[in-house]
């Protein structure tokens, strides 16, 4: 077995043969508790899969150094400089939670280490606070949420309420899709944003939508939050009258069977399900599944692309910070979620966005791909990217 699959296992260190230094030091900065935890060891499991499936083009080898950010800025920070000026990690993987991508940017950007985004939709980090260390596999909060404002006012919805977690990336992501449903002639009667990681009942807060008048509702929750809100929603009897839409993690597969048939209908924005019809994705979710017993959600795929885009690099020689980070902002590659290519002007990924409703299937929930929205670049949002680091 080729060392870097067993340093995806995380069994690198624990050989019983010489210590060899593996060749890249990758630092896995994740939630592994808190109410994002499941995504973070999703992340992880499509990682790990990427990393079994591609090692074997090149021969470099991986060490793994895995830390919890614990959905907390301050934590994550700690964790970063661990792996930046301790470890001397080569390379970091991760993050979530658009908070904790906020307050590791500055220490990521000074010191040079290269960040493949795993999750993370801040729109600061591949715009006004871009850099060329850090380059986003995943997707950016206006990306996912720009394009359904658009479709939906050409469903003819024309008033929507609005409802998010307050904190950065529900902000970004009400804000992108308030500016193009309004763009398109829609109006937004009222919004609300609920205390991030504390709101447990969102009665109140769904009270004051059913009051709005409005014909629907759009919302971006995930997690345990987004179980819990699409349970209440269902329960309070609202979906019949006002229909809930939202960015795609509020159902994501992850978790949709937790929300059971509550899920049934709800019609969200998504770059990625696992309904795709592509070649590479029915090999992704086949590989995903007989790993894992589960079909692959958003969280896997960006894992794995992760993975697929570090090796891409390492592929080009590229084995140090410096080099990595020019390799990376440079990777493109057809994959499950279809075509996909890093922006040069931002290094955000450019892709697909999939509108899809929640439907009861032969073996469970599935997602029934309603339209796909072209890619788009997003705009820059006053990036300024430096000159590519010298090779
Ligand atoms: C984010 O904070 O950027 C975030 C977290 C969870 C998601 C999507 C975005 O599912």
């Amino acid at each position: 077995m080729k060392r870097s699959i067993l340093a995806a296992l995380g069994l690198a260190t624990s050989l019983a043969m010489p210590a060899a230094a593996e060749d890249i030091k990758v630092g896995l900065l994740l939630p592994f508790s808190g109410v994002y935890a499941s995504l973070g060891n999703e992340i992880e499991a499509g990682f790990n899969l990427g990393l079994a499936e591609f090692g074997g083009e090149t021969d470099v080898t991986f060490e793994i150094l895995r830390e919890d950010t614990e959905v907390s800025p301050p934590a994550a920070l700690g964790k970063a400089r661990k792996l930046i000026l301790q470890e001397q990690v080569d390379v970091m993987v991760g993050i979530v939670s658009s908070g904790v991508l906020g307050a590791v940017r500055d220490m990521v950007h000074g010191a040079g280490v290269p960040l493949i985004v795993a999750n993370a939709g801040n729109d600061k980090a591949t715009g006004a606070a871009c850099s060329p260390y850090i380059t986003r596999m995943s997707f950016s909060n206006g990306q996912i949420n720009r394009p359904m404002g658009t479709w939906m006012a050409e469903q003819g919805i024309e008033t929507v309420y609005t409802l998010a977690p307050d904190y950065a990336a529900g902000r970004q992501m009400i804000d992108a899709f308030a500016e193009t449903f309004t763009a398109a002639g829609g109006e937004i009667v009222g919004q609300d944003f609920t205390p991030f990681q504390k709101t447990q009942d969102f009665g109140p807060y769904l009270a004051q939508a059913a009051s709005s008048g409005a014909d629907a509702v759009y919302v971006f929750y995930a997690g345990g939050e987004a179980i819990a809100f699409v349970k209440q929603y269902d329960s309070f009897g609202l979906q019949e009258d006002l229909p809930l839409y939202g960015s795609g993690f509020l159902t994501s597969p992850l978790y949709v069977n937790a929300q059971g048939e509550a899920a049934e209908g709800v019609v969200t924005a998504l770059h990625y399900a696992p309904t795709i019809d592509n070649a590479a994705n029915a090999a992704f979710v086949a590989s995903f599944t007989a790993e894992t017993g589960r079909v692959p959600s958003e969280f896997a795929v960006q894992g794995y692309d992760a993975a697929r885009a570090l090796i891409e690099a390492a592929k080009t020689g590229a084995n140090n910070r410096e080099t990595l980070a020019n390799a990376l902002r440079q990777v493109s590659f057809d994959g499950p979620r279809g075509e996909m290519s890093i922006d040069p002007a931002t290094n955000n990924i450019i892709q697909p966005v999939y509108v899809y409703e929640t439907v009861a299937g032969e073996g469970g929930l599935t997602q029934q791909v309603l339209a796909q929205l072209p890619a788009e670049a997003d705009p820059v949002n006053g990036c300024e990217m430096a000159a590519p680091v010298s090779n």
